[in-house]
């Protein structure tokens, strides 16, 4: 047996107590003729001492130590001089009697301690050193516990976890695929699934009525910190269902996570918004409703008094900014530089500010009177010292968008997005479609298995643009502090309309049925009604955390330019995998 006790265990109780315990040296240090070690594991740090007497073999092992030496340490808890009142084990200390070293180290190329000195790419190659740090343990820790309270709940209510392939045919969730030659069938490729949906849907076919999975789903698109190529989700689906049946499990399981993993209760039931009211004042289809801040139209109250940047807009909007009034000349310049970045794309900002002293000063005094400012002022249900923001231009989804990333970014500026602020909802009432101009085609706006609601099968049906453009579906997102962490619907289980849904995207029939023949088949026999959802499980566990970037809550996961640059992949294979794959790799262009 190399231990009897974890590093973080021993307390005052045990004192006069003989044990052995093994851990890495975080560090030694010689005081007085003493030697101080801390020990670690991963359950904490406990400190051991060789006392200026002891052996002098004993005293020659324990200055020789390195940082993560591995050590198995003999000795007798002892009560410590100085207390550390911040250690759990801070009341003791182990007074050696004998060091076994189990295994050298050599010097990290960072300090293994909370507030590391390696910067993140360093980090990132030495990963399992990095995962030895305590925010990276206490990180993986709470994805551990959260998995587990969600398999409980729905163990609970009667879900089957049941597997899935990886090794696919491209499913269209709207990203690229990952793809993988097939030595056996030459020229040809598995995909890796962007989600097990077909799956599920299948299963639901076939009578497994609650199903989940907690599933690894693989998407080739752009990185960001919420995003990885390769991420978890908590896939969930059901039978004879409403969307209302799939809200109420789900916010049900929420509500558990809430309450047993971070002691929160959160709403019950959870509020709901239409889409249409996210996009309208809150310019986003994931509000941040911590706070706020709404954006207005104002397009009627700002018309034909000759200012042509909002006479000639079809949209103008507004979002008020509490306190703004005292903004100096300076760092109005300094928000209006930051609307215009790329990232934003505004064209300018407008300003209106009101003055604790009842006057008005803006960008536009010129064309308006204080009492047309002031009408402003009201239907933006602006206060006294606050400073109203204006955009405006011909495409309102747009503008609103971009009020809407000016309203999160002045959010945080004063401080009202604090992360252990939990204020989840459930967007709903998605459209169906949504028209790209750029390929003069609608696409799914969720993915292509998504039901029309049934009130509007006629527009449905019908061939006329503005009639498809105006079909909702029954989808919904929970949506949770600005972020989408989960979505679904529910489903088409109906083959005609399945059909009919792939015409509409233009899908001809021999595509529909070389892509998705199994789907449609499938639903000729005895598809029951069903729905389901999947949650980003990587982006739960952030979260909950307080935290954006999902990195942290993953093992070992890929950086930005979607590399691992601890195994060093992706990399090239040799010739002799390539040619028994039947491939050739194109040279690659500048
Ligand atoms: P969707 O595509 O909305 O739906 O994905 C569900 C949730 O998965 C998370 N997510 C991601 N997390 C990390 N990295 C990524 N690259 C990434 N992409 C998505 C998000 C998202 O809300 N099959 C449907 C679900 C259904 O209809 O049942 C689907 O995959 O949190």
């Amino acid at each position: 047996m190399y231990r009897d006790h974890t590093c973080g265990e021993l307390r005052i109780a045990n004192v006069g107590q003989k044990v052995t315990l093994a851990g890495w040296v975080q560090r030694s240090r010689k005081l007085g003729g003493m030697t101080f070690i801390d020990l670690r594991d991963r359950y904490g740090i406990t400190q051991l001492v060789v006392e200026a007497d002891a052996e002098a073999s004993l005293v020659e092992t324990a200055t020789s130590l390195g940082r993560e030496f591995v050590i198995q340490a003999v000795g007798e808890v002892v009560e410590r001089q100085s207390k550390n009142p911040k250690m759990p084990t801070g009341d003791i200390e182990i007074k050696l009697e004998a060091i076994n070293i189990l295994n050298k180290s050599v010097t990290p190329p960072f300090t293994i301690e909370d507030e590391s000195d390696g910067g993140e790419d360093i980090r990132a190659k030495f990963r399992y050193l990095d995962l030895r740090r305590n925010p990276l343990q206490n990180a993986l820790a709470l994805r551990h516990r959260l998995a587990h309270e969600v398999r409980n709940y729905l163990d609970s209510k009667g879900f089957m976890e049941i597997e899935t392939p990886y090794l696919i045919k491209s499913t269209p969730e709207g990203a690229r695929d990952f793809v993988v030659p097939s030595r056996m069938n030459p020229g040809q490729f598995y995909a890796l699934p962007q989600s097990p949906q077909t799956f599920k849907q299948l299963l639901m076919v076939a009578g497994y009525d609650r199903y989940f999975q907690i599933v690894r789903c693989f998407r080739d698109e752009d990185l960001r910190a919420d995003r990885q190529p390769e991420f978890t989700q908590i896939d969930c689906e059901m039978s004879f269902v409403e969307q209302e049946d799939v809200l109420n499990m789900f916010e049900g399981m929420m509500r558990t996570l809430f309450k047993n993993v971070v002691g929160v209760d959160i709403p019950n039931p959870l509020p709901r918004m239409s889409w249409y009211d996210a996009m309208d004042k809150y310019g986003s289809d994931k509000p941040d409703v911590r706070f706020g801040m709404t954006i207005h139209e104002i397009t009627d109250k700002v018309k034909g008094n000759g200012f042509s940047v909002l006479d000639d807009a079809a949209y103008v909007g507004a979002i008020a900014v509490p306190g703004g009034a005292e903004y100096t000349r300076k760092q109005i310049d300094e928000i209006t530089e930051w609307v215009k970045r790329p990232q934003v794309g505004a064209k300018g900002l407008i300003y209106i500010k009101l003055n604790a002293d009842g006057s008005v000063k803006s960008s536009i005094d010129k064309f308006y009177t204080p009492e047309q400012l002031k009408a402003v002022a009201e239907a933006v249900e602006a206060k006294m010292g606050d400073i109203i923001f204006i955009m405006s231009g011909d495409d309102t989804r747009k503008v609103q968008t971009m009020l809407g990333v000016l309203r999160l970014e002045m959010g945080g500026r004063l401080g009202l997005r604090d992360p252990k602020v939990f204020a989840p909802l459930w967007i709903v009432d998605f459209p169906l479609l949504e028209w790209s101009e750029e390929d003069g085609r609608f696409y799914a706006m969720h993915h292509p298995f998504t039901a029309p609601k049934p009130e509007h099968m006629d527009w449905f049906n019908s061939n006329k643009k503005e009639d498809l453009e105006r079909v909702c579906a029954n989808a919904y997102d929970f949506v949770l502090n600005g972020n989408e962490l989960g979505g679904g619907s529910i489903r088409i289980h109906n083959a005609d309309v399945q059909k009919r849904m792939f015409e509409v995207l233009g899908i001809g029939p021999e595509e529909a049925e070389y892509k998705f023949g199994f789907i449609i088949h499938a639903f000729q026999f005895g598809a029951p009604p069903h729905g389901g959802l999947a949650f980003g499980f990587d982006r739960v566990c952030a979260l909950f955390a307080g935290k954006e970037s999902i990195r942290d809550f993953i093992a070992f996961p890929k950086n930005n330019q979607g590399r691992d640059v601890m195994i060093d992949s992706p990399s090239e294979i040799d010739q002799a995998q390539l040619d028994e794959l039947n491939l050739d790799i194109r040279p690659i262009a500048e």
